[in-house]
């Protein structure tokens, strides 16, 4: 009978400096796992591998998702730390979300929010997966939303990314099942993390539109969400569920019960979800100024 222990399996994941991508190396290091967490700042990863109980193997490296030099270099890491065996499982987990109303978003801005949601968790899959085909196994994890299925009001940008990771990974997993890798989506409800404070710190920006007065008070609504919100460790639980299953469910929701959201909303029309999403967002005609109004404003600060 042969002695030699298996060898931990290698999971990369993108966004660990905070929120849930920290929480998920924590726990799958914790687990037995060998971590790969990744990151924009070497501070935090630095602070991430002083947490590491002993014994636990966990490993860092510089990766920002939206620049190609960077995800090259990650690579050549990962072959140096895996000896040329490459990843397990790679978890796309970085993003944020970009509020706003959609007409007055600038145009630099919602690039940014697909470079970083979308064609991010593209380059980093394309650059990890050849490793896995060449091996015939192999499991990618992407961190989509709840909002990956549902648009709330100011969050069309960021939703929309959201669309394209559950629609990119449902062909991922059409066209890698062949070559023994599996892709699963993960779609988290409200979270406690630097989620919330991240995406609404422009909404200042659009006080002198006509949505002026209906998104400063979405922050109500932001707030609203949040007192549902739970820990991080709840996402954590269902990627390690998404990477440790042999046959894992193409989709998790996280928080489990965040599902019973979706089967409501599949029964009820969408005219009927319109007028709700109005309501909550503020989108009354009451709530929204006219052009007049701004110009009146706008010449009465002029004006001193
Ligand atoms: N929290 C929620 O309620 C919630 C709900 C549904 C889905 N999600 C999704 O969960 C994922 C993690 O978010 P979170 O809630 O943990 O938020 P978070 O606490 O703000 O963490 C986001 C992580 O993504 C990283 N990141 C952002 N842009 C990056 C880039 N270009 N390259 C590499 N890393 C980058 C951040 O790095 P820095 O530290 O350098 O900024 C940070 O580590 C996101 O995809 C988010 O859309 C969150």
């Amino acid at each position: 009978m042969s002695t030699t222990a298996k060898p931990a399996q290698t999971v990369l994941i993108t966004g660990a400096t905070a929120g849930i991508g920290r929480a998920t190396a924590l726990h799958l290091a914790r687990a037995g796992y060998h971590v790969i967490a990744t990151g924009r700042r070497a501070a935090e990863l630095d602070k991430l591998r002083a947490e590491t109980p002993a014994g636990a193997r966990l490993d860092t490296a510089l990766l920002d998702v939206t620049s190609l030099a960077s995800i090259a270099a990650a690579v050549v890491e990962v072959d140096r730390l895996t000896g040329g065996r490459g990843l397990d499982a790679l978890v796309n987990n970085a993003g944020y979300g970009l509020v706003g109303p959609l007409t007055e978003i600038a145009d630099a801005d919602l690039r940014k929010q697909y470079d970083t949601n979308v064609f991010g968790v593209m380059a980093v899959t394309r650059a990890f997966v050849p490793r896995m085909r060449d091996r015939g196994r192999g499991r990618i994890v992407n961190v989509s939303s709840m909002g990956g299925k549902m648009t709330f009001p100011f969050m069309g940008a960021y939703n929309s990314t959201k669309y394209a990771v559950e629609s990119l990974s449902d062909a991922l997993r059409y066209e890698l099942r062949a070559f023994g890798i599996d892709v699963v989506l993960i779609e988290p409800g409200a979270i406690h993390t630097n989620f919330a404070e991240t995406s609404m710190a422009p909404v200042s920006e659009y006080a002198n539109t006509v949505y002026g007065a209906a998104i400063a008070r979405s922050e109500t609504l932001q707030k609203r969400m949040m007192s549902t919100a739970v820990g991080p460790q709840v996402v954590a639980r269902a990627i390690h569920k998404a990477i440790s299953r042999r046959r894992p469910a193409a989709r998790y929701v996280a928080p489990w019960y965040g599902s019973f959201v979706f089967a409501l909303l599949a029964v009820i029309p969408t005219r009927a979800t319109d007028a709700l999403f109005r309501r909550i967002g503020y989108l009354t005609p009451s709530a929204l100024r006219k052009p007049e109004q701004l110009t009146a404003a706008a010449s009465a600060s002029a004006r001193g």
